[in-house]
C-alpha cells in the first residue's frame, strides 16, 4: 500500500474515506468540527453508546455530501491519559481491517489529534500497513471480487514537516517488508515452501540487499558433521540445508549479532508421527526461519548500523524407510551424542548444530534463536507472548523491553539446571525429549548446552507465529512474529 502525505485539512479533503480517531472520555477539537459538520451525528451516536470510543472499535458512517470525505470511518482510540504509541499502532490497524471488510480501497488518515503527531506517526503507519495484510495467491475464483487497498493519505498537522514525515514513513515501509515477507513464507503450504525455496528467498533477499548469501547442502553438511539436521532430513525427499546470510551494517564494527531461526517446513512428527486433526498447521513449523529472514530484509533496508549474521537450519520431518528413529543415537556437531526417543522434538536438533555452527563459526557478540519449538509453550502462555529463556540476564532484559516497546510481549521462563534432569540418556549424554512437565523450558534447556559461552536467548514461537483470530495490527493466520522485536532490539543496541 501507498502511502502519501499532504497537510490538507481534514474538513476540506475529498476522499472515499475519512480515518478519524476518537477517544472514550473527551472530544477533540476536529471531532467537534466534523460532529458540526454532520449535524450532531457524532454526539448522538456516543449518547445512544452506538460508537463509544473504546480503543480498536470501528464505525463507519455515509457523510452524505456534508463533508468532502464521502465516508468516516470512526476508531476507538480509548482512554486520552492511555493514549501510548503501541495504542495508536492497534487503532489504525483495527480502522484499516475495517476498511477492507467495507471495500475502501483509497482513504486518508487524520493525524491531527495527535499531541505529539510526529513521534507516533511511525507506529501509525506501522498499523495501518501491517492490518493491510491478506494472502489470497492461492484463490483462483471470483478474481473480480478480490480486494487491494491502493493507497493512503496521511493529513498533517501544521506544524509538522512533510520531510521528516516522509523518512518515518519510509521506516515503516521497510519493517512492513520484512514483516511481510515473515508472513508470506508461513502462509505458503509446505508443498511450495521447501527448504529449497527457504534458500532461494534468501537468495533473492541477499541480492535485492548486497548481502552474502551461502547455502549449505546435505553433503556439505554431512562432511561437517552436522549429523543432528541431517538426520531430520532424512525421511523427507527434500534434501535439508543450512542457510547463512550476512549483513554488515555501514560503519558497524565488531562481532555481530546473529540470529538462528528452525526451518521445519513442515512437520509430521516423523515416526513418532503426530496425530491427524490440525496436523495441517505444521506448514508454519519454519516461522522462525521466516522472522530471520524477515529481520534480514527489514534490516538491510533500514541500513542498521550493525553487523547482522541470520542461520537457518533447514528441513522438512517425514517418516519414511530412511527416516531417523526412536532409540538412534547421534553425534551432533558438537559431538555431544543425542539419543532419539521422539522424532517429533526435531526442532531443537536441527538447531543445537546450527547453534554449535553459529557461535563457532562467527564468535557472536549476541546469538538469538527463535522456533516454533513446543506445544506446551502455547500450554504455558497461549497466544499473547513468546516464550523467553537465556543465559545472560541482560540480553533477556533487553528483548523483554524490546518486546514492550514493540506490542510482541515475551514472558520470561527459567533454566535452571535442576530442569536438566529430565534429559538424562542410559545410553548417550543427552535425550532429545523429557517428558511433558516442563516441555518448553527442558527444550530450551536442552539448547542452552550448545549455546557455550557465547550471550544467548531463545524465543519460543509456538503459540505466537499463527492466529486463529484476527488482531488489530495482524489479521488471522501468519503473525509475522519476530520481525518487529528484532529489529526493535537492534535499534536499542
Ligand atoms: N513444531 C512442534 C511444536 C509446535 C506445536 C509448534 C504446536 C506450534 C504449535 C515441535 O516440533 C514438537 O512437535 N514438539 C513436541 C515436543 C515433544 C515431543 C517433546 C511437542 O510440543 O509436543
Ligand atoms: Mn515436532
Ligand atoms: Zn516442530
Amino acid at each position: 500500500m501507498k502511502i502519501d502525505l499532504s497537510s490538507d485539512n481534514p474538513l476540506k479533503h475529498a476522499t472515499p474515506a475519512l480515518v478519524l480517531g476518537c477517544f472514550e472520555d473527551g472530544e477533540s477539537e476536529l471531532f467537534i468540527r466534523i460532529d458540526a459538520a454532520l449535524d450532531g451525528c457524532l454526539k448522538r451516536l456516543s449518547a445512544n453508546r452506538e460508537f463509544t470510543g473504546k480503543l480498536n472499535a470501528t464505525r463507519l458512517l455515509d457523510t452524505l455530501g456534508r463533508l468532502p470525505a464521502e465516508r468516516l470511518l470512526l476508531v476507538g482510540l480509548g482512554k486520552k491519559k492511555e493514549l501510548d504509541a503501541g495504542r495508536q499502532r492497534q487503532a489504525a490497524g483495527s480502522a484499516v481491517q475495517a476498511l477492507r471488510t467495507a471495500r475502501v480501497a483509497t482513504f486518508a488518515l487524520s493525524q491531527h489529534l495527535l499531541s505529539d503527531g510526529d513521534t507516533t506517526l511511525e507506529a501509525v503507519c506501522e498499523g495501518a500497513l501491517l492490518g493491510s495484510y491478506s494472502f489470497d495467491i492461492y484463490k483462483t475464483k471470483d478474481k473480480k471480487e478480490r480486494f487491494t487497498f491502493s493507497g493512503m493519505t496521511l493529513l498533517l498537522p501544521k506544524g509538522v514537516s512533510v520531510k521528516s514525515a516522509r523518512s518515518k514513513v519510509d521506516r515503516a515501509g521497510h519493517l512492513w517488508n520484512g514483516v511481510n515477507l515473515a508472513r508470506d513464507l508461513v502462509s505458503h503450504p509446505g508443498n511450495v515452501a521447501t527448504t529449497g525455496y527457504l534458500a532461494s528467498a534468501a537468495h533473492g533477499l541477499s541480492e535485492r540487499h548486497g548481502l552474502s548469501c551461502r547455502v549449505l547442502e546435505r553433503s556439505d553438511l554431512e562432511k561437517l558433521g552436522m549429523n543432528a539436521l541431517v538426520a531430520v532430513g532424512k525421511g523427507s525427499a527434500e534434501p535439508p540445508r543450512l542457510i547463512v546470510l550476512e549483513y554488515r551494517g555501514d560503519g558497524a564494527k565488531g562481532r555481530p549479532v546473529v540470529l538462528v531461526g528452525k526451518g521445519i517446513t513442515f512437520d509430521s512428527g516423523g515416526i513418532s508421527i503426530k496425530p491427524g486433526a490440525g496436523m495441517e498447521e505444521m506448514k508454519t513449523d519454519m516461522s522462525g526461519a521466516a522472522a530471520v529472514l524477515g529481520t534480514m530484509e527489514a534490516a538491510a533496508a533500514l541500513k542498521l548500523p550493525v553487523n547482522l549474521v541470520g542461520v537457518i537450519p533447514t528441513a522438512e520431518n517425514m517418516p519414511d524407510g530412511l527416516a531417523y528413529k526412536p532409540g538412534d543415537v547421534l553425534t551432533s556437531l558438537s559431538g555431544l551424542t543425542i539419543e532419539i526417543n521422539n522424532t517429533d522434538a526435531e526442532g531443537r536438533l536441527i538447531l543445537c548444530d546450527a547453534l554449535h555452527y553459529a557461535r563457532t563459526e562467527f564468535k557472536p557478540a549476541a546469538m538469538i534463536d527463535l522456533a516454533t519449538l513446543t506445544g506446551a509453550c502455547v500450554v504455558a502462555l497461549g497466544h499473547e507472548a513468546s516464550g523467553l529463556m537465556g543465559s545472560d540476564q541482560r540480553l533477556v532484559d533487553s528483548l523483554k523491553k524490546a518486546g514492550e516497546r514493540c506490542g510482541e510481549r515475551l514472558w520470561e521462563l527459567p533454566l535452571w539446571d535442576e530442569y536438566g534432569e529430565a534429559m538424562n540418556s542410559d545410553i548417550a549424554d543427552l535425550k532429545n525429549a523429557g517428558g511433558r512437565d516442563g516441555g518448553t523450558i527442558t527444550a530450551g534447556w536442552f539448547l542452552k548446552q550448545f549455546s557455550g559461552s557465547t550471550r544467548w536467548a531463545h524465543l519460543d514461537i509456538a503459540g505466537t507465529a499463527w492466529s486463529d483470530k484476527s488482531r488489530p495490527c495482524s489479521p488471522k493466520g501468519a503473525t509475522g512474529v519476530g520481525v518487529r522485536l528484532l529489529i526493535e532490539y537492534l535499534r536499542s543496541r
